[in-house]
C-alpha cells in the first residue's frame, strides 16, 4: 500500500534522477518574456456579477418571500437550553439536534468504543483461503456447506438489520447520544455486508447463489422471514410511538433484532466459522468473521442497554403478559437457530455437531433472557465450547475489547492459539 513515506521516497528519487540528467551544451533560447500585466491593488478591485437569468431572479424572489416568522417558530427561537432531565429514550420532547448535555453516558462511551474498532474488509489477506477453496481436496463437503450457508445467511441478514435500523428504529429513538451510536452501527452493518461481498468475490463464488440464498434455502429463509416479520409494523412511515401498544411494538422490534437476530441467529454461523479458523482453514474468512463478531457483540450490548433503559423509564410496558410474549419470541428464535444448526451439520464436523450446538444455543438463550431481566428457560445449560469464551464469552466481552482494541484498530493479523 502506498504510504506517505513511499510518496516522499518516490519524490526524492525522481528529484535525484532529474538532477543527474546531463545538461545540454547549448541552452535553448529563452522565450520572450510575457508582457507584464498591470494588476490593480486588491482592495480597489470590484466584483462584477454576470448578468442574471431567470433562475437567479427566482432564487432572489424566493429569499425575499421566505416566511421568516414561520421558520423561527420551527426553531423555537429563544426556547430554554435543554436540561438532562428533558431527555428520554422514547417520546422525548427535548431538541434532538443538541447532542449535549449527555444523559446516557453508556451510549456515548459505546459510540467512542465503536469508532476505536474501525476496520475494513480489504485489510484481511484472503490468499490462503482462495487456494484452499479452489483446491480439490482442501475442504470436506461438510466444511464447504458451512462456508456457503454462513455467507448466504449473513450476506442478507446484515442488510435486514441495517434496513430495520435506518428505516424503523432510528427515528423512534428520541435521544441524540443513542442516535449517534445508531449511525455508527449502521455504518458497521454496511462494512459487514461489504465483508461478505469481499469473501464471495475473492473466492469466486456464484454471487446469485449466495445473495439469494435467503429465498432459496429453507433454514436460511426461515430466520430471515422471522426477522422481516418483526420489521413490518414499525417500518411504516405512519407508525408513531406514544401509546402503550405502539411503545410495546417498538420494544418487540428491538428484541427481535438486537436480542434474537444479532444475539441468537448469528451464533451458530459464527462459532462454525471461528472453529474452522482455529483449525487453520479459511483463516481470512474467519478473521473477517472475528472482526464482525466484535462489532456484533457491541450492537447486542447496546441494544440490551436501550431496551433496559426503556423499561426503566416506562415500567408500565413490561407487563407479565408482555414478558411472556417476549420470552416466547426468544424461544422461537432459538428453535430456528437449532434447525439451522441441524441443516448445516448433518454429521459431526469441525469438532462440533448439531446436538452440541443445541446445548450451546440453550446457553445463549438463557443469557439473552437474563440480560433483559427474564427467567432462564434451560436450567443447567452450559457452554460446550470453552474456546469460544476467549472470543465471545459474554462475561468477558468487555475485557476482550479493552485488551485487543489496538490490534483491532490496525486490522492486524489475529492469532488463533
Ligand atoms: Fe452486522
Ligand atoms: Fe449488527
Amino acid at each position: 500500500m502506498l504510504s506517505w513515506d513511499d510518496y516522499e521516497e518516490d519524490t526524492a528519487v525522481a528529484t535525484e534522477k532529474t538532477a543527474a540528467q546531463p545538461q545540454p551544451a547549448v541552452q535553448p533560447q529563452a522565450e520572450a518574456p510575457a508582457p507584464a500585466v498591470e494588476e490593480a491593488p486588491a482592495e480597489s478591485r470590484q466584483y462584477q456579477p454576470r448578468p442574471q437569468g431567470d433562475l437567479h431572479a427566482r432564487a432572489a424572489q424566493a429569499v425575499k418571500d421566505l416566511d421568516v416568522a414561520a421558520g423561527l417558530e420551527e426553531l423555537e427561537m429563544g426556547a430554554a437550553r435543554i436540561e438532562v432531565d428533558d431527555k428520554q429514550m422514547i417520546n422525548a420532547r427535548a431538541d434532538l439536534n443538541q447532542l449535549v448535555p449527555f444523559k446516557y453516558d453508556w451510549a456515548w462511551q459505546k459510540y467512542l468504543d465503536g469508532t476505536a474498532n474501525h476496520w475494513m474488509p480489504q485489510e484481511v489477506n484472503m490468499t490462503a483461503d482462495i487456494a484452499l477453496w479452489k483446491s480439490q481436496d482442501g475442504l470436506t463437503e461438510d466444511e464447504r456447506l458451512i462456508v456457503m450457508r454462513s455467507l448466504g445467511y449473513f450476506s442478507t441478514a446484515d442488510s435486514l438489520v441495517a434496513n430495520n435500523l435506518v428505516l424503523a428504529i432510528y427515528r423512534l429513538i428520541t435521544n441524540p447520544e443513542c442516535r449517534q451510536y445508531l449511525l455508527r452501527q449502521a455504518f458497521e452493518e454496511a462494512i459487514h455486508t461489504h465483508a461478505y461481498q469481499y469473501c464471495v468475490e475473492s473466492l469466486g463464488m456464484d454471487e446469485g447463489e449466495v445473495f439469494n440464498m435467503y429465498r432459496e434455502v429453507p433454514s436460511v429463509a426461515a430466520k430471515s422471514a422471522w426477522s422481516l416479520k418483526h420489521t413490518q409494523a414499525i417500518a411504516q412511515p405512519t407508525f408513531q410511538t406514544g401509546t402503550p401498544e405502539t411503545d410495546q411494538e417498538l420494544l418487540r422490534n428491538m428484541i427481535a433484532f438486537y436480542v434474537v437476530t444479532e444475539g441468537v441467529f448469528f451464533y451458530c454461523g459464527f462459532s462454525q466459522i471461528l472453529s474452522m479458523g482455529r483449525r487453520n482453514k479459511m483463516t481470512g474468512v474467519a478473521e473477517q468473521f472475528q472482526y464482525i463478531l466484535r462489532d456484533e457483540s457491541m450492537h447486542l450490548n447496546f441494544g440490551i442497554d436501550m431496551i433496559n433503559q426503556i423499561k426503566i423509564e416506562n415500567p408500565h410496558l413490561w407487563t407479565p403478559e408482555f414478558q411472556e410474549e417476549v420470552t416466547q419470541m426468544i424461544l422461537e428464535g432459538t428453535e430456528l437457530e437449532i434447525a439451522y444448526a441441524r441443516d448445516t451439520m448433518p454429521r459431526g464436523v469441525l469438532g462440533m455437531n448439531a446436538a452440541i450446538m443445541e446445548e450451546y444455543l440453550h446457553f445463549i438463550c438463557n443469557r439473552r433472557l437474563a440480560q433483559i431481566g427474564l427467567k432462564e428457560q434451560f436450567p443447567g445449560a452450559t457452554n460446550p465450547f470453552p474456546w469460544m469464551s476467549e472470543i465471545i464469552d459474554l462475561r468477558k466481552e468487555k475485557n476482550f475489547f479493552e485488551t485487543r482494541v489496538t490490534e483491532y484498530q490496525v486490522g492486524g493479523a489475529l492469532s488463533w492459539d
